[in-house]
């Protein structure tokens, strides 16, 4: 997923107007985090004057917000670079100022390395610092190649404003919020733990404020974020050691909040009371994103996985007794090393015995400093492709034939934004699944009933009920 995102007002502060502003331009790479903290980033550059602009060209500051997860991730960033280093220069040579900034996973695991591959680089930080983003700007304008790559002992969601009413408008009617961040699970394969620290969860008080703030400016539905979100915990304000679940029931007491979601789930983590939040909550929606990988055992042992693929099937299926129209999305990884034919097979039946609404799929990538990146027996790169081949043709269809399932039927949908054709505008089934529809402008942010009509290949497209 690549986004270029315009994060801020397009106009400067009113009466501030003999001041040029100064312009930021944020590309986004990765995962939903990313997102998130890349409006975080363009909020706490605010103060400072910036406003946004979606022209690369235009701006005085670019910033990359990268990632790290695969070696192709990782690559993007490189080649981007040295396009912006010729832009760089052109504007030097027209007498004008272009910072160039990396933050994300890729600042965090490579830090110095960077500034030494690419040049043109004048900042580099790691997401735990992204409160000291304004301070580190002020002194990469002064000259200085700055490296804030440190693990902050303060809490940065402490110190990086909230986004107000304006911008929040301007974002639209769902949002994301991290509630936890970091990993301690250690996935051979996986670069997350180094990148994003050690789980940190943050407090009630905190998340409830900031959801409130969002409801405050418009928005309908939230997903909370985290890279093990249902591993969050905290201390609850009746004393009590909170989980996911408990703080999903408090969120759901937000008047004008319609609908809960939560990304990404670990298996090993998913608690009664969490499953409990999906028989009783009608705000929390009925769709998990439960990433497996494999489904052999022997291969979960390797990929430090911690359960067997007969666990995650029963963890499926209790899922399901309680909320029976849950849909469930997945990743795979295929190729990890030492993987057998036998062992995809497995894979293969495991998804055939799940059923997914939705999934991705992925290439096992070798990541330096992870142990998987030692392990003898790396798979051939044309069985990695054979294998990902026949896994995605099974889980597309599946897909399409959870789409094919859904005509006919009359859902709550949530107006978010135009659709493609005028007259019509698009929002997201319960399913996580986009809808398109005919209704207003001005209805967006309404959520009305529809009947399913039609199933495109990546949409569906519904009818208002009278
Ligand atoms: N915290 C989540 C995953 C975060 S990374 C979880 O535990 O499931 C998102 C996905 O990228 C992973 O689920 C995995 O499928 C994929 N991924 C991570 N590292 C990878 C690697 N080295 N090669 C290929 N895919 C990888
Ligand atoms: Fe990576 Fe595993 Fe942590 Fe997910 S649980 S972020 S895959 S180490
Ligand atoms: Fe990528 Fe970092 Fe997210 S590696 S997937 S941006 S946590």
């Amino acid at each position: 997923m690549t986004q270029e995102t315009a994060l801020l007002p397009k106009s400067p502060v009113a009466g501030e107007e003999h001041v040029p502003a100064r312009k930021v331009f944020v590309k986004t790479y990765g995962c939903q985090m990313n997102v998130y903290d890349s409006d975080r980033m363009s909020d706490a550059l605010t103060r400072d004057g910036y406003v946004a602009t979606d022209v690369m060209e235009d701006a005085d500051f670019v910033l990359l917000n990268t990632c790290h997860i695969r070696e192709k991730a990782a690559e993007k960033v490189y080649s981007e670079l040295g396009r912006l280093r010729e832009l760089k220069k052109a504007k030097a040579s027209a007498g004008r100022e272009m910072v160039i900034g990396v933050a994300g996973c890729v600042a965090q695991a490579e830090g110095n390395e960077i500034l030494r591959r690419a040049p043109a680089v004048d900042l580099v930080i790691g997401p735990q610092t992204y409160h000291r983003l304004p301070e580190a700007l002020k002194r990469a304008r002064n000259g200085e190649r700055v490296v804030e790559t440190d693990y902050a002992i303060e809490d940065k969601f402490e110190h990086l404003p909230a986004p107000d009413r304006a911008k929040t408008r301007l974002r639209g009617v769902t949002a994301f919020l991290t509630v936890q961040e970091g990993c301690d699970k250690f996935c051979t394969f996986c670069v997350v733990p180094y990148t994003r620290g050690s789980e940190v969860s943050r407090p009630v008080a905190q998340i409830v404020a900031e959801a409130e703030k969002l409801v405050d400016g418009g928005v309908r539905e939230i997903t909370l974020l985290g890279q093990n979100v249902n591993a969050w915990h905290a201390t609850g304000p009746d004393g009590r050691d909170w989980g996911l679940g408990d703080l999903l029931r408090r969120l759901g007491e937000i008047d004008g909040l319609a609908r809960l979601r939560y990304t990404t789930s670990h298996p090993r983590d998913m608690d009664e009371s969490l499953i409990e939040a999906h028989r009783s909550m009608a705000k929390l929606m009925p769709y998990l994103h439960l990433p497996v990988q494999s489904g052999s055992d022997r291969i979960l042992k390797a990929m430090n996985r911690r359960h067997t693929a007969a666990e995650y099937l029963a963890l499926v299926e209790r899922i399901r007794t309680v909320q029976p129209d849950l849909a469930l999305s997945g990743d795979f990884i295929v190729g990890f090393p030492g993987e057998t034919d036998q062992d995809f097979e497995d894979t293969m039946r495991l998804v055939e015995a799940v059923g997914y609404a939705q999934a991705f799929s992925f290439k096992y990538s070798s990541r330096p400093g992870t142990p998987g990146a030692d392990l003898k027996d790396q798979v051939p790169e044309d069985v990695k492709a054979k294998r990902l081949e026949r896994l995605q043709t099974l889980l597309f269809k599946q897909q399409r034939d959870f789409a094919a399932a859904c005509v006919g039927r009359e859902i709550d949908l949530l107006l978010e934004k135009p659709g493609r054709m005028p007259g019509q505008l698009v929002g997201r089934s319960p399913w996580l699944q986009p809808v398109n529809v005919d209704a207003k402008r001005s209805q967006i942010g309404d959520i009305i009933q529809v009947r399913i009509t039609k199933a495109g290949p990546n949409s569906l497209f519904a009818e208002l009920i009278e």
